[in-house]
């Protein structure tokens, strides 16, 4: 099999923003597409999401630049190439780069084009694009169906004018995709009608999630428990609490400041907030819960609250989840760093934060490794693609994180995870 074409178009994401679709065309008649999201929290030492900076179109946020580099220098590179060693092509592409954060080609054009090959040899192959991944990357290791990550209170950026910290999380305790779906839905269903009886907004942020006005970080637990207990299920029991901070985003001169609680807080007095909100709402899941090099803290934190001496790593089954997102941005090097310094006890995986599914698959494996949980994640700009969700699967992920319950988007990826569930 050859790559006879290869096209990118400049669509718009969940936001209205342009990213890419990349369409690609192999000698034997098969035709795929894929597409890249978008992060608006995004971490320092991500790789660059290229935009052409051209204020007359979409402020500046156009990407005819990445979809050139696609069409013109790219796809020179690997039209009437085999597609058969993936990482092969990938690498082809970096070096095509040659930078260390993707700032020639972008990290946008990059991953299009990744994504895209491996669903058309897929695809050529007459394989489910899990069972490609799976067998392809890792071996034929069991696949596995993630717990899923609800965000159902969104705050910091994805809503622009409530919470400091950026998500509220539920993760139903359930291991089958539809069951955990319809936990989360049923939850998400019951705030919005708790909201409405208590005459608050139910507008959802960028993510899907509620962003009423509440008058602390800490009311949004109360709402979510309660609102679960309204229809039967129980804190703990049917579903966990998980926070994502993102707290590179409230880090100012060397303090946190929770505007919502109005605190101006040390890293000292965050760690002690970040175990009230363990010890009373049994919150599971702390992530991004530090400013993204502030390591020291990650590590403290960690050590604590998995009770480790000395850190928090390797933990298999943990009680408690430290995630690191901004903070190792799905880099290697970055997760080595949090590696020794025991800062963490889990990573997000984005493939855009560092551009090709060959690296997405060796930042994957090394948090294996390291017997960290790995959590799969969209970025809060999303597409109808929901190529994630397959990954999540066949690379055996623990979590899969994709938003709340509403707004096509991120039902794209539950609907698919549904589909590999009924073998589809
Ligand atoms: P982002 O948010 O896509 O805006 O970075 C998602 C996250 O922080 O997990
Ligand atoms: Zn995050």
């Amino acid at each position: 099999m050859k790559i006879k074409d290869i096209k990118a178009i400049e669509i718009l994401d969940s936001r209205g923003n342009p990213t890419l679709r990349t369409f690609i065309t192999l000698d034997d008649g098969t035709n795929v597409s894929s597409s890249v999201p978008s992060g608006a929290s995004t971490g320092s030492h991500e790789a660059v999401e290229l935009r052409d900076n051209d204020l007359k179109r979409y402020q500046g946020l156009g990407v005819l630049k990445a979809v050139n580099n696609v069409n013109e220098v790219i796809a020179k590179k690997l039209l009437n190439l085999k597609l058969d060693e993936l990482d092969k092509l990938d690498k082809l592409m970096l070096d095509l780069d040659g930078t260390p954060n993707r700032s020639r080609l972008g990290a946008n054009a990059i991953l299009s084009v990744s994504q895209a090959l491996i669903k058309a040899l897929a695809m050529s192959q007459k394989k489910p694009l899990w069972q490609f991944i799976n067998e392809y990357y890792f071996q034929g290791e069991k696949p596995f169906m993630p717990k899923i990550m609800f965000n159902v209170v969104n705050g910091g950026k994805h809503a622009n004018w409530n919470f400091d910290i950026q998500e509220f999380i539920i993760i139903p305790s359930r291991q089958l995709a539809s069951e955990s779906i319809k936990v989360g839905s049923e939850i998400y269903h019951s705030i919005q009608k708790n909201l409405k009886e208590k005459k608050l907004s139910i507008l959802v942020g960028d993510e899907g999630g509620f962003s009423p006005a509440l008058k602390s970080n800490e009311e949004v637990f109360q709402l979510i428990i309660e609102s679960a207990k309204n229809i039967g299920y129980e804190n703990g029991r049917d579903f966990k609490l998980g926070i994502d901070a993102a707290a590179s985003e409230f880090f100012k001169e060397g303090k946190y400041v929770l505007k919502k609680d109005s605190k101006e807080i040390t890293g000292e007095e965050l760690i002690k907030y970040y175990l009230s909100l363990a010890d009373k709402y049994g919150v599971y899941s702390f992530e991004d819960v530090f400013q993204e090099d502030d390591w020291e803290n990650w590590s403290k934190f960690t050590a604590i609250l998995t009770g480790v001496e000395g850190g928090g790593n390797p933990i298999q089954d943990p009680s408690e989840l430290i995630i690191g997102d901004d903070l190792f941005c799905t880099n290697t090097n970055r997760m080595k760093t949090g590696f020794e310094k025991k800062s963490a006890n889990a990573a997000i995986i984005k493939p855009n934060q560092i551009g090709t599914i060959k690296e997405t698959v060796e930042a994957i494996k090394l948090a294996k490794q390291y017997g960290w949980a790995v959590a799969v994640s969209h970025r809060s700009g999303e597409t109808e693609d929901s190529f994630i969700a397959d990954l999540a699967y066949a690379a055996g992920a623990d979590f899969l994180k994709t938003g709340s319950l509403s707004r096509s988007e991120r039902l794209a990826k539950y609907n698919r995870l549904i589909e590999i569930e009924n073998n589809l």
